[in-house]
């Protein structure tokens, strides 16, 4: 069984999908990381990330998987403190906006997720990566509640009102991509969690994936 979860930054997904991958023995698989390894190799080898010509070679030249809970690039598992610092938030909308580099990055992660039941989070699951998925949950959040989820991580050097701003620009770029723009996908279960627990919209999304089950 797949359970598909997308939503945009500070919707709360990654930890409605780590719970659910716990509970119930899923594999939990965060596709952003996958965008975000490539994000790390891209200015590690000194590219501009808007050079597309240079982002598509890394790609290219890069084995993607999912194993133990982390991504690993070209075998070997990346630590996710590399991968969530500003820098990578910075330029991962512009480099997961080119169409070939999503390929593979969609190829690679089906083939993470078509080993077990899995619970896959990201920006186009419900609608590009697993369209057929038997459980698909959109989840939605304000700005100012998403800024101040991402504060309080405190993973960020920003300002309450910079993180603010930075989130707003990374919405506009993942709602601008010519492929795998962030949508709500028309079967999808859609939740606001600005007012809602964690815990509510954990009982939400398992009672979905029960139902279904
Ligand atoms: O979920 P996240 O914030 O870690 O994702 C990082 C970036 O990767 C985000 O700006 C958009 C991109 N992304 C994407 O385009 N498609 C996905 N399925 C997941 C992430």
């Amino acid at each position: 069984m797949i359970v598909a979860i997308d939503g945009p930054a500070g919707s709360g997904k990654s930890a409605i999908a780590r719970m659910v991958g716990e509970n119930t023995g899923f594999t939990y698989i965060n596709s952003g990381l996958f965008y975000r390894a490539l994000t790390r190799k891209v200015l590690d080898h000194g590219h501009d990330p808007a050079d597309r010509e240079a982002v598509l070679s890394v790609a290219e030249h890069s084995t993607l998987d999912w194993k133990d809970n982390a991504v690993y690039l070209d075998g070997r598992p990346v630590s996710e403190a590399l991968l969530r610092t500003d820098e990578v938030d910075r330029h991962v909308a512009q480099v997961s906006s080119f169409p070939q580099l999503r390929e593979l990055v969609n190829t690679a992660l089906r083939k993470s997720a078509q080993k077990q039941d899995s619970v896959v989070e990201g920006r186009d699951i419900t609608t590009v990566v697993f369209p057929d998925a038997e459980v698909k949950i959109y989840l939605d959040a304000g700005i100012e509640a998403r800024a101040e989820r991402r504060y309080r991580e405190n993973t960020s050097g920003l300002t309450l009102e910079d993180l603010k701003a930075a989130i707003a620009e990374r919405d506009r770029l993942d709602r601008d991509k010519q492929q795998g723009r962030l949508r709500v996908s028309e079967d999808a279960v859609y939740l606001d969690t600005s007012d809602l627990t964690i815990d509510t919209v954990y009982d939400t999304v398992m009672e979905t994936i029960r139902l279904k089950r």
